[in-house]
């Protein structure tokens, strides 16, 4: 495993981050048994795997207790980052919502604390006031946002120390190299990629549109006429399977799992620090910290952004992987 610096932070943080959303099951996941959960989470640690990322919202607040249950007396080793979620971004919420997750994880301090999405109707002043009261405090250790355009990015930087901003970034998915991750790059600003094997897509489960499960193809990949779709988009279903296709060639070339190859890809890429896999067995997991130690030749990555050109310019810049009017939207 390789490890890399949190933003201007002194923490190291694996390059392959546990995603501890999956782990609970439910919308998007379906069924999950809790056994497997707590095993995926100690294959985690000792594959080398030493950065966790959850939220109050996965589950509930349930991805966090399995998270404290699992770690148990190894929580020391490791940096755990939550969010809180929108909602709760006025500083009184703010506060007891970080004592509440402080709780749930059975922890003194949260090592990175993130904004899960902006909310509009609070000023980020208020917000980002409160997170360095709590970082004086020592309740937490670093401050992190997510799902931050450039204009809420540009006034975080402004207001705060924000170490980092986690968006979605795979290969199937790459408007953020439009503004987004160049920002980041100027202000030092670890970029975190959360569905970084695209919700599976990437693992070349699916080999249809119609084969991926309908709370899977929300994203706007698909047509807006899929169930549970939140946006009003032809999607790209054609030039997304293309692409799939083009990925799974190039990975049989080199003879590479195209999980880890997309995975590796990205650790490749300008400002990024780690990707965020959401492996929900041990053995997803093993294989995912495995592509923490995958290097692709120059000529591979250049393959793979080729390959992918096309359904980059499909989605524009709009960085928001489920919505047409949103606050990603330059
Ligand atoms: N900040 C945000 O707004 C935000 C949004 C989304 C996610 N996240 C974070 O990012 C993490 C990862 O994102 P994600 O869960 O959406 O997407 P992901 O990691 O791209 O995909 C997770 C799914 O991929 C499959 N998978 C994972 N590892 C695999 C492997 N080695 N081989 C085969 N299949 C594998 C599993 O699908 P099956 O269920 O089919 O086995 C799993 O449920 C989350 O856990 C969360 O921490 C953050």
């Amino acid at each position: 495993m390789q490890y890399r610096k949190l933003g201007h932070t002194d923490m190291e943080v694996s390059v392959v981050c546990q995603g501890c959303w999956s782990i609970v099951g439910g919308f998007t996941w379906g069924e999950q048994d809790r056994r497997d959960s707590i095993a995926a989470l100690r294959a985690a640690v000792d594959e080398g795997i030493n950065f966790f990322d959850t939220a109050e919202g996965y589950g509930d607040g349930e991805s966090e207790q399995l998270i404290a249950e699992a770690l148990g007396d190894t929580r020391g080793d490791v940096v755990l980052a939550s969010k809180v979620s929108p909602r709760n971004l006025r500083p009184d919420d703010l506060r007891a919502h970080c004592e509440q997750s402080l709780n749930r994880l059975r922890t003194e301090v949260i090592d990175l604390y993130q904004i899960h999405w902006p909310n509009p109707e609070i000023p980020l002043s208020e917000t980002l006031g409160e997170m360095q009261r709590l970082k004086d405090a020592g309740k937490i250790r670093a401050i992190g946002v997510s799902n931050f355009g450039t204009d809420y990015l540009r006034e975080a930087v402004e207001l705060a120390g924000i170490e980092s901003n986690q968006v979605s970034y795979s290969l199937l998915w790459r408007p953020i190299e439009h503004e987004i991750q160049p920002l980041c790059a100027e202000h030092d600003v670890s970029i975190l990629c959360y569905s970084p094997i695209c919700q599976g897509l990437l693992a070349g489960k699916f080999s249809s549109p119609d084969e991926v499960p309908p709370d899977r193809a929300r994203t706007r990949h698909f047509s807006k006429d899929r169930p549970h779709s939140r946006h009003d988009e032809p999607g790209c279903e054609a030039e997304t399977f293309e692409a799939i296709g083009r990925i799974e060639e190039i990975s049989r070339s080199i003879g590479e799992p195209m999980a880890d190859v997309s995975l590796a890809w990205l650790l490749t890429r300008p400002a990024v620090t780690s990707v965020i896999a959401g492996g929900r067995n041990a053995e997803q997991v093993r294989q995912n910290a495995r592509a923490g130690e995958l290097k692709l030749s120059e000529s591979t990555v250049a393959d793979l952004a080729e390959a992918t050109d096309k359904l980059k310019q499909c989605f524009g810049t709009n960085a928001d992987m489920w919505q047409t009017d949103s606050r990603m939207a330059p």
